[in-house]
């Protein structure tokens, strides 16, 4: 039976190391990153419906054909067994628009479970990852969420032991960042011979117990920072607060700080509120899961 109304909830994501190993001839970068899903949530409603249409609860997001959610619909639409089925999604964004948290990358890969359940579709996984590669390099790793490390563009994903619900700071400011225009401005700057120490120098997150947040290196801050001094303040600001470590949230604009098991993010987030009147301060932590889909009544977050 088709249900009648389905929802995805699809999280956040903060990278806890960022490395740039070079210039692909596609046009992309090549990557080595840890992502890490965050407890911070998009919601799609779904309802069965002759044709595909949204509606977006954020008038910053467009509900047009270049939506991920509608991308992602289409895409999986063509392997659904009865041609023409619709859809009609309710958007009800939480996760800042342009701020590197991976939203529309997160909505797109809930969309995809959605819809495969809805339409009654079973890609398989490598089905799934081809069309999650084909909407945009973070979507993959929203298939799987938790702790992961994702190589060549960031889209090949391989699950690694889960960080544990660490709390972590959030500061969203007032304006976004293009992903595009970041990555086309630190392409000036590469060269080989600083890809080849990035291989080198790099080690993943220990886990548990004997942590070495020293991994913790985005190396897009370079030339965001160099464009916008606020956010190097206000990473600066979350590390002297106590963070383990501090860093550019992919590639901006927000910045996040990983604060030490049980530690009260309260206080410090009043603090920063105070002196960062134009920012939003989200006190939030890491999660285990990636999007996934409920029955609507089924209070998802979390
Ligand atoms: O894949 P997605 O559309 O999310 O990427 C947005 C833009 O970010 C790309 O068009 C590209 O300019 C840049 N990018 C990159 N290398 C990556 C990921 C993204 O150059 N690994």
């Amino acid at each position: 039976m088709t249900p009648e109304a389905l929802v995805a909830w699809c999280p956040a994501k903060v990278n806890l190391s960022l490395r740039v190993l070079g210039r692909r001839d596609d046009g992309y970068h090549e990557l080595d990153t840890y992502f890490q899903a965050i407890d911070l949530w998009d919601r799609i409603e779904v309802r069965p419906h002759d044709r595909l249409s949204l509606a977006c609860d954020d008038a910053r997001v467009g509900e047009g054909p270049d939506n991920l959610v509608l991308r992602a619909a289409t895409a999986l639409r063509g392997l659904a067994p009865v041609p023409g089925v619709g859809a009609a999604f309710r958007l009800t964004k939480r996760i800042p628009v342009q701020g590197g948290l991976g939203g529309g990358s997160s909505d797109a890969a809930g969309t995809l479970l959605l819809c495969a359940r809805l339409w009654n579709v079973d890609p398989g996984p490598e089905r799934m990852q081809a069309l999650a590669e084909a909407l945009g390099a973070d979507v993959p790793f929203f298939l799987f969420g938790g702790t992961a490390h994702g190589t060549g563009r960031g889209d090949r994903i391989r699950p690694v032991p889960y960080l544990g619900d660490l709390p972590i700071l959030l500061g969203v400011p007032a304006f976004g960042m293009s992903t595009r225009e970041v990555f086309a401005a630190l392409g000036e700057r590469l060269t080989p011979q600083a890809a080849g120490v990035s291989v080198r120098a790099f080690s993943g997150p220990k886990c548990r117990g004997d942590n070495d947040f020293s991994f913790m290196i985005n190396d897009l801050e370079s030339v965001v920072f160099a464009a916008r001094g606020e956010l190097r303040t206000f990473r600066d600001a979350l590390v002297d607060a106590g963070a383990l470590g501090a860093l550019l949230c992919g590639s901006g604009s927000s910045v996040f700080g990983l604060y030490p098991e049980g530690f009260d993010l309260a206080p410090v987030a009043r603090g920063l509120r105070e002196r960062f009147a134009r920012w939003t301060v989200v006190a939030t932590r890491a999660v285990a899961r990636g999007a996934y889909v409920a029955a609507p009544a089924e209070g998802g977050a979390g």
